[in-house]
């Protein structure tokens, strides 16, 4: 298959269902992985700042494109405010930054990453290693986040072209109702960790309400992040059901869980720096699944579990799970 079928957004601008993850993909593995994404058909890559590896993806976007292999407009490219920066202030500054790194002229969709706000700068008056651990003193690290202020900035960069369609990430749906109703703009997609052991029903089917489009982060349950803690070592590739599943139609498990989302309706970001597992995630709706296999598969999320949970920033106002 050369292109994945798009989901329309609330603009009429199509998202093509299948995008390329980023997160946690060192920039020189990034960026090996962009070029041979773009080998395989991938159009679709999502990035943020927070992944430290936008400058690498804009280098490898302007070869391909530099050198004829695909045009500007065939591209869609999400990156996202970062929660250093979610102040009405920094929004400008903060995405003139991604846009230049990117080197795309605009972004297709820009994203809130987080409803948190983080104080940077208590980092190290903290005492802190990184922003991602336990901040000893929270009452400073967090800043209570104005959304409503944020969304106005974002709609002033869509009024200027820069950006071409605007929506949130790791929203509850409170927060997004608050949004959607003081949006001029309204957001166009959310981005969610979700697959068959998180599956969001209920956000989705808010979503749906709302004409937002839903996309998956961690679509394959992120087998990267070993918190065992909290997922008692269950792993969702590993899954006995679904591998059942993809032995009936001849399959991988990974291909089954895209394959799921897609067919409800809601867009995939499986990540990979891996040739043969680019290609396969990619050629994931050669398929159908049948109602029997979508009711097993829907039968595995009663018992909620997210495997990426933020949990060190819990104590936070804006803490949305
Ligand atoms: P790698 O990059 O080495 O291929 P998620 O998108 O849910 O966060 O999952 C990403 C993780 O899953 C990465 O560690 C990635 O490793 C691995 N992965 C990606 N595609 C597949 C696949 N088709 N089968 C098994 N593991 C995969």
């Amino acid at each position: 298959m050369s292109h994945t079928p798009n989901l329309q957004l609330n603009n009429g601008r199509l998202l093509p269902s299948i995008g390329l993850g980023t997160w946690q993909g060192e920039p020189g593995e990034v960026e090996r992985a962009v070029g041979e994404a773009i080998k395989v058909g991938y159009r679709h890559f999502d990035c943020a700042p927070v992944y430290m590896n936008e400058d690498a993806i804009g280098h490898v976007l302007k070869q391909a494109i530099d050198g004829g292999q695909i045009s500007h407009d065939q591209l869609f490219i999400t990156t996202k405010l970062p929660l250093f920066a979610n102040k009405p202030e920094l929004v400008r500054k903060t995405f003139d930054v991604s846009l230049k790194a990117l080197q795309t002229g605009y972004i297709d969709l820009y994203l809130v990453h987080l409803p948190i706000s983080l104080n940077r700068d208590q980092v190290a008056v903290q005492g802190m290693k990184s922003p991602f651990e336990r901040p000893p003193n929270p009452a400073t690290f967090f800043d209570k986040a104005d959304h409503v202020g944020i969304w106005k900035e974002l709609e002033k960069l869509v009024d200027e072209g820069l950006v071409k369609s605007i929506g949130l990430s790791n929203f509850n749906e409170k927060q997004i109702q608050n949004v959607i109703d003081n949006a001029r703009i309204k957001p166009a997609n959310l981005q969610v960790e979700c697959h068959p052991y998180l599956p969001q029903n209920e956000l989705l089917a808010f979503t749906k309400k709302n004409n937002i489009v839903l996309t998956a982060y961690s679509p394959l349950g992120s087998p990267q992040v070993t918190a065992v803690h909290r997922t008692g070592g269950k792993v969702l590739l590993q899954d006995p059901v679904l591998k059942k599943i993809a032995e009936r139609h001849g399959k991988s498990v990974a291909q089954v869980l895209l394959n799921w989302q897609i067919q409800r309706g809601v867009g995939v970001l499986p990540k990979s720096v891996k040739r043969e597992r680019l290609e396969e995630n990619f050629n994931s709706l050669s398929f159908n699944l049948s109602k029997e296999d979508i009711n097993e598969i829907n039968d595995l999320g009663k018992e909620p579990l997210r495997y990426v949970d933020f949990d060190v920033w819990r104590d936070s106002p804006d803490f949305p799970f």
